[in-house]
């Protein structure tokens, strides 16, 4: 008799015999035995069929086995110091569930296009399943940071009749007569949950149609965007370092195999615990122009400028005080400097770039309807919006995290078309 079991759960069955759906990852022999490399998504193991223990059945049929055929191999669990999981299967039995014929992902290197049109198959790699599962710890300590720490998840609309975040990168759709676009954030909905919750956050898919080819833009990503009452500008920084430092750590404790595995320096992640440093705007072009940046005051700062700002620190750094012009309708101006808003974006360290923006929001609703003037923003559409600093405003503040750029980040990829299973970029819709 066997017990089923994940290649994961192998090393509670020392000594007994299992039985394992899995896949073929790899295949070696040296002609009296077979070495199968199986994976199951839960882990990797070695089975081992030795050719005088096993009738001439079960050694044909683990002859036959090819990359990526499925099958239903048992065994008995042994320790083995020397393979990377720490544990063999000496082969008993085998039932092949698929042959598979000319797997298009062989062991030899591919091209990144031939990589995504077969994105689907390309997931099963080693690498692209670490991510996967590191991926997957982040959005879970993520969620446990602010479900511990007295936040409600709320989920705005993806469907909206307006723009949170500027009007030109908007995707369009027919809602039956009327107009409607994706959403490109939740935040103004999460105001609103705010005023009615306290404190709250979101996790959800986000659009933008942006015309950008670069490694850190997607189409379609996924944010979490936190809304606080009654927290100002400085609560908010110091949320925003305590929750990095918890996600980051816990990815560190949870996923030191995947992060092995994919060549991450872990040290470098080890590093990343609050406080974080952080420069203003004003000191950040001062910084620039020394470094010979042609770059003057009121423009916004590009992948290089962020990049050479995060490359004195190895932690992530906040860049606070932008000039008003160049960020959203509803940030704070700074009282003592109207001329700035109470704003931050955090950027990685390591040229990974922006991953949270954030800023106190505008609560006095006279300074309110002047920026919906400035910005010729329809009363209309955004009535629902005026209504919250209309009745009972509150001091408040909140941010958006991409999760992509953080597990771009975490994972050490250069691109974040790896870090999403199916991602959506400037010129690929497949699979
Ligand atoms: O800085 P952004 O545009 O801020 C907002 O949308 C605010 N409404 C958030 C808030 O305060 N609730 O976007 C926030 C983060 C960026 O720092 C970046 O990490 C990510 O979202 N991001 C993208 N990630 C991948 N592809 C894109 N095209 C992205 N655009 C923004
Ligand atoms: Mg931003």
């Amino acid at each position: 008799m066997s017990t089923k079991s994940d290649i994961r759960n192998v090393s509670r069955h020392v000594g007994e015999t299992v039985t394992i759906g899995a896949w073929i990852n790899n295949k070696r022999s040296s002609g009296k035995i077979q070495f199968l490399q199986l994976r199951d998504g839960t882990g990797y193991i070695q089975g081992v069929v030795v050719k005088s223990e096993v009738s001439e059945e079960i050694w044909n049929d683990a002859k036959s086995l090819t990359q990526e055929s499925s099958l239903y191999v048992t065994g008995v669990v042994r320790e083995e110091p020397r393979s990377q999981s720490g544990y063999e299967l000496t082969v008993t039995g085998i039932e092949i569930i698929h042959l598979t014929e000319n797997y298009p992902i062989t062991p030899k290197e591919h091209g990144v296009d031939f990589l995504m049109d077969h994105r689907h198959l390309w997931l099963r790699s080693n690498k692209q399943r670490a991510i996967m599962v590191i991926r997957a710890e982040i959005i879970r300590a993520v969620q446990e940071y602010f479900d511990t720490n007295g936040f409600t998840i709320v989920d705005p609309p993806i469907l909206t009749p307006s723009s949170a975040e500027g009007t030109t990168n908007l995707f369009h759709i027919k809602y039956f007569d009327e107009d409607a676009y994706l959403t490109q954030s939740g935040q103004l909905y999460m105001e609103a949950a705010a005023m009615a919750l306290g404190k709250v956050y979101s996790f959800g898919p986000t659009f933008r149609a942006e015309k950008s080819k670069t490694r850190r833009h997607l189409i379609e990503f996924w944010m979490i965007e936190p809304e606080m009452a009654f927290v100002d500008h400085e609560e908010s920084l110091r949320i925003q370092e305590q929750f990095i430092s918890h996600v980051v750590q816990s990815v560190v404790k949870n996923c030191r195999k995947e992060l092995e595995s994919i060549g991450r320096d872990i040290s470098k992640l080890e590093n990343i615990k609050a406080p974080f440093p952080r420069i203003t705007y004003d000191e950040a072009i001062t910084f620039l122009q020394g470094e010979g940046f042609d770059i003057p005051w009121g423009e916004d700062f590009g992948a290089p400028h962020e990049t050479a700002i995060a490359e004195k620190y190895d932690k992530p750094v906040f860049i606070t005080h932008y000039p008003a012009g160049i960020k959203a309708f509803y940030m704070k101006p700074d009282p003592n400097r109207p001329e700035v808003v109470l704003c931050a974006d955090m950027i990685a360290p390591e040229g990974y770039g922006e991953i949270i923006g954030g800023s106190q929001r505008i609560d006095d609703p006279k300074l309110m309807e002047e920026r919906f003037e400035e910005h010729n923003l329809s009363r209309e559409a955004y009535q629902w919006y005026l209504d919250l600093r209309t009745y009972g405003s509150v001091p408040h503040s909140g941010f958006g995290l991409g999760l992509e750029r953080t597990v771009a980040w975490i994972c050490g990829l250069d691109h974040v078309r790896e870090t999403i299973p199916f991602p959506r970029t400037l010129y690929r819709l497949y699979p």
